[in-house]
């Protein structure tokens, strides 16, 4: 296994099948290495973001996500622009200064009301940066929330095999339509984070080598990868969680892909496992997104079933994850972080 991870990072990619290899195994080798670069291009700094979950209405019905539309039994919440406000200048007292507004597909959010938001968050302080995480929007749309201030986007495209895609997806939902937003999101000059869930039913191997395959290509600037978890109120409720094992090594081998990469311990990873994220950094990842939502409405933002920090205010997030990342050596970073074209 050390020839080939070697040659990974060697060359910064792999043919089909190693990539296969890379992705079964259980030599530690993949791991060290992949936290060696990490420490080489970051040193022990763990970049934090403050995650704002800000809606949970959604308009798509994707078979194995708890804010889906047809889950009668989800209570629904979405924060005011004051409730926004007050999180997100909580989190810049706390120290942060990357905002993650996450939410599902909510149709209350037009660009006018996203326009003015943003406008408030950037207006409000000048050396912050906005991450937004609302899903598939138009180009125009795209282009204005960037005028207004919007540095970041993530969307993950869970898989780039079309009938996979459809496996998870009703049919209203294309995988074309996903791919072509995370190209506009990177023509329009945003620093983009594309992504997928590990072990989501169906998936297979080959899967994840044309997502490694497609990230080459898309060549983004994060990627979020975390293992799947079921909901009991979705059609993938019965499904088997993903691996912890193989979530670890495609982060190591992101990490060896690409050096600077931002590449987050993400909730589903400490969800699986209590020491999760500590092995997502171990295994090459540097951002971790504490939860700084109000503590009131977290338990309702249920993607998966024991989702973590539900119970949590936005302090106790921050400092239990300080704790966890100083116990591994490492240090929270509390600027920026913006991805480094070096
Ligand atoms: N398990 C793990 N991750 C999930 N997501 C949604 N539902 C689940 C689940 N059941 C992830 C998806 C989505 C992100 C916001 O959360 O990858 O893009």
């Amino acid at each position: 296994m050390k020839v080939l991870v070697d040659k990974l990072i060697k060359n910064r990619t792999l043919k089909f099948d190693e990539f296969k290899e890379l992705l079964a195994t259980t030599d530690p080798y993949l791991h060290q290495k992949a936290n060696e670069v990490r420490m080489q291009v970051f040193g022990n700094k763990i970049f934090a973001r403050g995650l704002i979950e800000f809606t949970n209405y959604c308009k798509n019905d994707c078979f194995y996500c708890g804010l889906r539309t047809s889950n009668g039994g989800a209570a629904r919440y979405r924060l005011t622009k004051e409730q926004i406000l007050e999180s997100y200048e909580a989190g810049y007292e706390l120290g942060y200064r990357t905002f993650v507004l996450q939410g599902g597909e909510d149709p209350f959010f037009t660009d006018d009301v996203l326009v003015d938001l943003v406008r408030a968050i950037k207006g409000g302080h000048t050396d912050c940066a906005v991450t937004l995480s609302i899903g598939e929007r138009s180009r125009e749309s795209f282009q204005r929330l960037y005028d207004a201030g919007v540095d970041r986007y993530l969307l993950r495209q869970e898989t780039t095999n079309p009938k996979h895609y459809a496996s998870m997806h009703p049919l209203d939902m294309r995988l074309q339509s996903r791919l072509d937003c995370l190209w506009t999101l990177k023509e329009i000059g945003y620093q983009v984070g594309c992504g997928f869930m590990v072990g989501s039913p169906s998936q297979t191997l080959d899967d994840i080598v044309g997502d490694l395959m497609f990230i080459k290509e898309l060549d983004p600037q994060m990627v979020g990868v975390g293992p799947f978890l079921p909901h009991d109120a979705t059609p993938f409720g019965g499904e088997a969680a993903g691996c912890v094992q193989t979530t670890l090594n495609i982060i190591a081998i992101l990490r060896l892909m690409k050096p600077n990469l931002l590449l987050p311990a993400t909730t589903a990873l400490g969800t699986i496992k209590d020491n999760g994220r500590e092995l997502g950094i171990m295994a090459g990842a540097n951002v971790v997104m504490p939860n700084i939502s109000p503590t009131s409405e977290r338990k309702k933002y249920l993607l998966y079933n024991n989702k973590i920090g539900t119970t949590s205010s936005a302090m106790d997030s921050g400092g239990d994850m300080a704790r966890r990342m100083s116990a591994i050596g490492c240090e929270l970073a509390i600027d920026r972080g913006d991805y480094n074209e070096s």
